[in-house]
């Protein structure tokens, strides 16, 4: 798999996939949430909402598949990551979760191209530093059958330039 990086916004992104920081309700919420799902228009929320009748939501270092509605991307992939609580609750396990199941998700749509956020940065708090490297460690190290293409879309300057170092 090719890695790329890019500054900018992920609804913009033309790829199969691209991965939404969301939240265990699958409602939407702020950041890239509140984007993609302002972006991609009231279909992605409609899936959401059945994914939700059907499972009650998404667990932690889980994600779940919908449609893009109107952006560029075939697929949305909705992974939860964690609420950053000091380090010793699981955190780094949960994020490696986020990345490998979105992946595999991503592997049973035969998709050829992922964007990913850098998630749980934002509201969740996770030091950003410890998550780029958890990100570019997990993605590395995941063999895919389909997926040629991943790239980690970086929203502002000091993921970017993580993330930039790291790669
Ligand atoms: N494109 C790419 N990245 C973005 C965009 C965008 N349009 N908007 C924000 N980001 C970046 C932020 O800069 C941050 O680095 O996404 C990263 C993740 O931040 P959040 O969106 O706050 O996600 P997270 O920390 O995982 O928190 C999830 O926030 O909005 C709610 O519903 C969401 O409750 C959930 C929680």
């Amino acid at each position: 798999m090719e890695i790329q990086l890019v500054q900018g916004d992920i609804t913009q992104m033309q790829v199969d996939v691209i991965v939404n920081a969301a939240n265990s309700g699958l409602l939407g919420g702020g950041g890239v949430d509140g984007a993609i799902h302002r972006a991609g228009g009231p279909v992605i929320m409609d899936e959401c909402r059945k994914i939700r009748a059907r499972q009650g939501g998404c667990p932690t270092g889980e994600a779940v598949i919908t449609n893009a509605g109107n952006l560029k991307a075939h697929h949305v992939i909705h992974t939860v990551g964690p609420v950053w609580q000091g380090g010793r609750s699981g955190e780094s396990e949960k994020l490696r979760a986020c990345y490998v199941n979105s992946l595999k998700l991503a592997d049973e749509h035969l998709a050829g191209s992922i964007a990913f956020p850098n998630i749980s940065t934002g509201v969740y708090a996770y030091p950003k530093s410890e998550a780029a490297r958890v990100a570019v460690d997990t993605v590395r190290n995941y063999h895919s059958r389909t997926i040629k293409k991943v790239i980690f879309v970086c929203f502002d300057a000091e993921n970017y330039a993580l993330y930039q170092h790291l790669l």
